[in-house]
């Protein structure tokens, strides 16, 4: 018998110092010491051995039962040490290379930026900023804006036109009640039938008359929409309208506050010019233009080649503008814009252009795809 622990002993000796894990470890342990293992099992037998016997096989199997347990937690310990190491090893964080890359941040839009460039400086000209709606009553958009009934914009290849009844309840008697407020002392009585995609800010012109007695000195950010397509033409884009009226307010305000503010949009340097054109809401109307920033108004560049930029002309279009055409008046003469006694201008011109001309964006659709390579350039 006492032979017999020796063996168990040798053999689960060997098994312990191979275990190569602490899994394995433990299932020894239950097969050697458990309560179901051999050596137990002569433990708890002794009593039924020959009377000679118990001192000896009592003594070995208690030596060798305390051995392996000493083994066992010995081999216990250098496992777990060496998983440990494998661990730490796996894990190594190697402290000398370079951090994680800053996460990103977002940035606004090259056409926000634009556009509050824009009203930062308009803002520094003592103009209010203000908004207006995009789905807007035919009344504003056109009408108070004097446009005969058969004027071309009003046609439906150019502009969107929206069914009444799909606008909120809500929203229509909201348009209801500003254009009851707009209609009223004689002027034209606002269709409320038509209601269309605003194609221009200029209808906050009247809006914003009929909220405020002159003087006033307003700028109008926002989207428009227009039945367009193409590299330089999209169905919506942003205005930005400029409106001034005050008493003595005439054409040469309106030059000298163009020119503060396309210095402000494409530097210092800049002069302004203003060409005859037509408008139906202004009187005289004009197109203005900025000197060529590319070739600095000359047309040519430093080689001897034609600017392309300004076409070999100097000058770049930018916008729309004029002096408020007495009709305009008509529609809040009851507001105090009494044409006899104020005067003003009004001009306006496109987000999008700008943005395409001052960062040199070829083509107006790049702004819309939300490509963060194209869009990661202007952060
Ligand atoms: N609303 C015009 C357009 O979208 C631009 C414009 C022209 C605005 C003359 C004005 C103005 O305020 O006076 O083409």
């Amino acid at each position: 018998m006492v032979e017999r622990i020796e063996q168990i002993e040798r053999e689960a000796a060997e098994q312990i110092a191979a275990a190569s894990g602490s899994a394995e470890l433990e299932e020894l342990r239950v097969t050697h010491l458990g309560r179901k293992a051999e050596l137990t099992g002569i433990l708890r037998g002794i009593a039924e051995l020959p009377a000679d016997q118990r001192g000896p096989v009592g003594k070995r199997g208690n030596e060798a039962r305390q051995r392996l347990e000493a083994l066992i937690s010995e081999r216990a310990a250098e496992l777990d040490s060496a998983e440990l190491e494998s661990r730490l090893a796996s894990d190594a964080v190697d402290v000398t290379l370079p951090g994680a890359p800053a996460p990103p941040v977002g940035h606004p839009h090259l056409i926000s930026r634009t556009r509050r460039r824009i009203e930062d400086i308009m803002v520094g000209l003592g103009y209010r900023v203000l908004e207006g709606p995009e789905v807007e009553l035919d009344y504003y958009n056109f009408t108070a804006l004097n446009h005969p009934p058969g004027h071309p914009a009003r046609m439906s290849q150019d502009t969107f036109y929206v069914a009444p009844g799909s606008l909120t309840q809500a929203a229509m008697s909201a348009a209801r009640a500003a254009a009851d407020g707009g209609g009223e002392g004689g002027a034209a009585t606002p269709d409320e039938e038509l209601v269309v995609l605003r194609t221009h800010t200029s209808p906050m012109q009247v809006r914003a008359m009929e909220a405020q007695e002159p003087p006033i000195f307003v700028v109008v950010p926002g989207k428009v929409y227009r039945r367009d397509s193409d590299a330089t033409h999209s169905p919506m884009f942003n205005q930005v309208e400029g409106l001034a009226v005050a008493e003595d307010i005439t054409l040469a305000d309106l030059q000298g506050t163009l020119l503060e503010m396309l210095r402000g949009i494409f530097g210092e340097g800049r002069e302004a010019r203003m060409r005859p054109h037509f408008f139906p809401f202004t009187e005289p109307s004009v197109e203005f233009d900025v000197s060529c920033f590319a070739c600095d108004g000359s047309g040519s560049l430093a080689d001897g080649s034609r600017c392309g930029l300004c076409k070999g002309v100097g000058w770049i279009e930018v916008g729309g503008a004029g002096m408020v055409d007495p009709n305009v008046f008509g529609f809040v003469a009851d507001g105090g814009y009494d044409p006899d006694r104020v005067q003003g201008f009004a001009f306006g011109m496109g987000v999008e252009r700008i943005a395409m001309l001052r960062y040199g964006v070829p083509d107006l659709r790049r702004f819309l795809d939300n490509d963060v390579r194209m869009l990661e350039q202007f952060s």
